[in-house]
Order: structure tokens, then sequence, then C-alpha cells
């Protein structure tokens, strides 16, 4: 049996309890459960890649640029449960935690990523538990991105079960402002000067326009090549 969890979790000093295993009240179905959430990131990164094939065949484009994807670590599982003050408890990680599993898809255009988003969800065997449009509906510091939480069926021997995955789909000059603004924020911990902010925000609104011109200038292009192909 794998015990890094256990390592993990002695290594944790928030909790007074000296006894590990009573942290997570049954080791081996936390092991399972991580099992089943590795399964369906590897479920949702098949779909998407189909997605992207067909999509290919049929409009000759290929909607996603590339797919990143985490299973979220079993010291992150347990600070974010002793953070929002929630049992340590693999029902307490089904019910309260949506981003065990996280798939990122990053889109060339923003019509890819409403594509993506919609042909996701028509399938069958997804399920929308959450949707949050940080592109209609920017974050304060500018973050922009489309977050959906679906639930899909994962088969085992015995038994089914609808596993939480998180998807974030956003186009590349989304992608290229969240992770200089991660960086920055993990870099200066808190202290962001006013100054970088704003900048940083300004950042967010050009590379909005930016990526309204790019759609624009793809779609004409399609365009001319499907009418010079007539
Ligand atoms: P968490 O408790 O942090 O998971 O937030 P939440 O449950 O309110 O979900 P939300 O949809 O706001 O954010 C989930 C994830 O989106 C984060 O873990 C990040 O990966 C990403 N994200 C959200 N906001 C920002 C942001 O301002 N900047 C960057 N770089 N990433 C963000
Ligand atoms: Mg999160």
């Amino acid at each position: 049996m794998d015990n890094r969890v256990f390592q993990v979790v002695e290594k944790d000093e928030t909790q007074k309890s000296s006894k590990p295993e009573e942290l997570i009240e049954n080791f081996s179905e936390f092991m399972l459960q991580q099992q089943l959430y590795r399964a369906a990131i590897k479920e949702m990164r098949t779909k998407l890649e189909i997605l992207d094939e067909a999509f290919q065949v049929r409009y000759d484009h290929n909607p996603i640029h590339h797919i990143e994807y985490r299973l979220k670590s079993p010291k992150s599982i347990l600070e974010k449960l002793h953070r929002k003050a929630l049992p340590v408890s693999t029902d307490s990680i089904w019910e309260n935690l949506t981003d065990v599993a996280g798939v990122r898809v990053i889109c060339n255009y923003i019509d890819d990523v409403y594509r993506v988003a919609e042909l996701l969800l028509k399938q069958d065997d997804v399920s929308l538990v959450r949707v949050r449009n940080y592109i209609d509906y920017p974050k304060e510091n500018g973050y922009r991105s489309l977050h959906l939480v679906v639930s899909v069926p994962i088969f085992l021997a015995e038994k089914t079960e609808h596993v939480n995955v998180e998807v974030q789909i956003r186009t590349i000059a989304m992608d290229f402002w969240a992770s200089l603004e991660h960086q920055l924020k993990y870099k200066a911990q808190d202290e962001i000067s006013q100054d970088l902010r704003r900048r940083l925000k300004a950042c967010a609104e050009s590379i909005a326009s930016l990526d309204i011109e790019m759609q624009s200038i793809h779609k004409e292009l399609q365009n001319a090549r499907h009418n010079s192909e007539r």
C-alpha cells in the first residue's frame, strides 16, 4: 500500500491527534477515492480529445490547443478541508470538494471555449453540477475563464460512481494572463502593490479585446477559405 498520505498527514501540524490514521478515517477508502478521481480525469481527457478530433474532421479546425490536468495532492486536500473547517473524511471530500480532479482546456479562440463546453455538456453521461462564467463576468482582478464542475460516471466491477471534475476552459491569451497573475500572487504573497494590480487588470482588458479581434480575423479567414473552395 502506498503510504504517502500517512507521511503527509503525519507532517500536518494543524491537527492535534497523534494517530495519523484517525485523520482519514479509512485509509483504503481514501486510496479508492483517489483512484476514482484519477479515472475521472482520464475519462474527461479522452472525451475532450475525441471531441477535438471530431471537430477537426467536421470543420477543419481544432478548438483545443492543449489540455492540462492535475489530481489535487493529499496535502492540498487536507489543507483545504482544514481551511474551510470541514470534516476530514472521504464523504466530506465527495460532498465538499469539487476540484480534486482538475482539467484545464486551453483553446485557440473564445468561440472554441463555448463550443467545447457545449459539446461536452451535450454528452449523455456528463452532467453539469455548477458553472461559473468568468468570461462574461470577469473577477475583480481581471481573471477570465469558464469554469464547469461536471460529474461523470466511472464504471467499477461492482458499482458505478459519479465523480466530479472541475473543468476550466479558457483561451491561450487568458491562460497567459492567469499564469502571470498566479506567479505574481505566489511570489508577492498578498503584497502586490496597487500599481501592479492596476497594470495587471489593464493587461486582462487588453487581452480580452485582443481575443475578440483574433476571433474576428480568424472567422473572416475561414469564410474567405470556404468561399474560395466553393
Ligand atoms: P477555490 O476554493 O480556490 O477552489 O475557489 P472556488 O471554489 O471559489 O472556485 P473558483 O471557480 O473561483 O476558482 C477555482 C480555480 O480557478 C482556482 O483554483 C484557480 O485555478 C482558478 N482561479 C480562480 N480565480 C483565479 C484568479 O484570480 N487567478 C488565477 N490565476 N486563477 C484563478
Ligand atoms: Mg480550487
